[in-house]
C-alpha cells in the first residue's frame, strides 16, 4: 500500500503514529512540566537506546519496569496519538520522547527547567539504519534503492526532516543547563561513564551496583533480549519483522558497508557545506 506522509510545517512525519493535528498540539499545546525529561533524536540515532537508559536511572538501576512495562507506555511518544494519551495520563515526573527538530517542539518548553537529553550519531551510521529501518516499517516508504535513499536523506526528503537540520538547530540549545547531548559513539566507547554524566544531569544519584545494572540492562544483547523494546511485540502490519530486525547490529561505522568511495565523498562535501560552521566536533570528525 502507498504511503502518504502527514505534512506539518513543512515537515513529513511517518502517518501511523503522527496526525496533524497531534503534531500541533504537542507544538503549540502541551504543557510541559519543570520535571519533564526530553528524550530527543533524529531517527536512528539511539532512540530506543537512551529509552532504556534513561528508564533504568529513573527506576535506580532496578531493572524490573524495563522488563515488564513496553518502551513506549514508560517514555511515552507525546507527539502520536497514542503517545498522547499515555503521555496526559502518566504520574509525574514524566519521561517522553520525540524525534521533533527544535522548531517545532513543545513552545511551553521554552522558558520552563524541564530537561532534555539529545542523542546523535554519525550521520552515514544513521542513514544505514535508516534505510533498512524504512524497509521494514510500513509507515516509512520502501526505499528504491540505497543510491535513491541517499540523495533524499541528503536533500533532507526523508520523514523528520533533513538530518542537518535537525542537528544544528538542536545544537543552538548547547551550553543551556537544561540540555544535554551524546553521541552515540560515546555510548558505545564508554557507557558506564555516559550513564555517570546523565545521572549528574539528572540530579540523580546511582551506587557503583545501580550503575552496572543499568550498563547490563541497556547492553544490546540484554535488549536484543527483551520483548519490552526490542519491538518484535510489534503487530506485522506495523513492523516486519522477516524483512528486518529493528535491533540490527548495534555498531558503529557500519557505512563502510554500504557507502562507495565517491558515495562518501559526496557526503563529506555536503556535510562540510551544512555543518562547517559548528565549532562542535563529533566523534566522526577526526
Ligand atoms: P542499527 O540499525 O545500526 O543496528 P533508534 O532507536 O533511534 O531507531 O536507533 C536504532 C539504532 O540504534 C539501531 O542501529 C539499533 O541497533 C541501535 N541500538 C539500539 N540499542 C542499542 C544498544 N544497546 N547498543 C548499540 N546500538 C543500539
Amino acid at each position: 500500500m502507498a504511503v502518504e506522509y502527514v505534512t506539518y510545517q513543512g515537515i513529513k512525519f511517518p502517518p501511523a503514529y503522527n496526525s496533524e493535528q497531534s503534531l500541533h498540539f504537542a507544538h503549540k499545546e502541551f504543557q510541559v512540566q519543570d520535571d519533564d525529561v526530553f528524550n530527543v533524536t533524529y531517527p536512528k540515532s539511539g532512540t530506543v537506546w537512551m529509552i532504556e537508559i534513561l528508564s533504568l536511572i529513573r527506576s535506580g538501576g532496578d531493572p524490573a519496569w524495563n522488563r515488564t512495562v513496553l518502551n513506549s507506555n514508560r517514555v511515552p511518544w507525546f507527539t502520536t496519538r497514542l503517545g498522547l494519551e499515555s503521555a496526559l495520563s502518566y504520574p509525574r515526573p514524566r519521561l517522553l520522547t520525540c524525534h521533533l527538530p527544535v522548531q517545532l517542539f513543545p513552545t511551553s518548553f521554552f522558558g520552563s527547567r524541564a530537561k532534555v537529553v539529545y542523542t546523535l550519531r554519525n550521520p552515514k551510521d544513521v542513514l544505514v539504519s535508516y534505510f533498512y529501518f524504512s524497509k521494514m516499517c510500513s509507515s516509512y516508504k520502501d526505499p528504491e534503492s540505497f543510491k535513491q535513499f541517499l540523495q533524499d536523506f541528503l536533500s533532507g526528503d526523508v520523514p523528520h526532516g533533513s538530518w542537518f537540520d535537525h542537528v544544528r538547530g538542536w545544537m543552538e540549545m548547547k551550553g543551556k543547563e537544561n540540555f544535554f547531548f551524546i553521541t552515540y559513539e560515546e555510548l558505545q566507547q564508554d557507557l558506564r561513564g555516559s550513564v555517570r554524566q546523565l545521572c549528574q544531569f539528572l540530579e540523580q544519584e546511582l551506587d557503583d551496583g545501580a550503575i552496572n545494572s543499568v550498563v547490563e540492562n541497556a547492553s544490546f544483547r540484554a535488549m536484543k533480549e527483551n520483548k519490552m523494546c526490542n519491538s518484535t511485540l510489534l503487530p506485522r502490519d506495523i513492523m516486519d519483522q522477516e524483512k528486518g530486525t529493528f535491533l540490527r547490529k548495534g555498531i558503529c561505522g557500519d557505512w563502510k558497508n554500504h557507502f562507495t568511495v565517491a558515495q562518501s565523498e559526496a557526503f563529506d562535501r555536503i556535510y562540510q557545506d551544512r555543518m562547517g560552521g559548528l565549532t562542535e566536533a563529533f566523534p566522526w570528525d577526526s
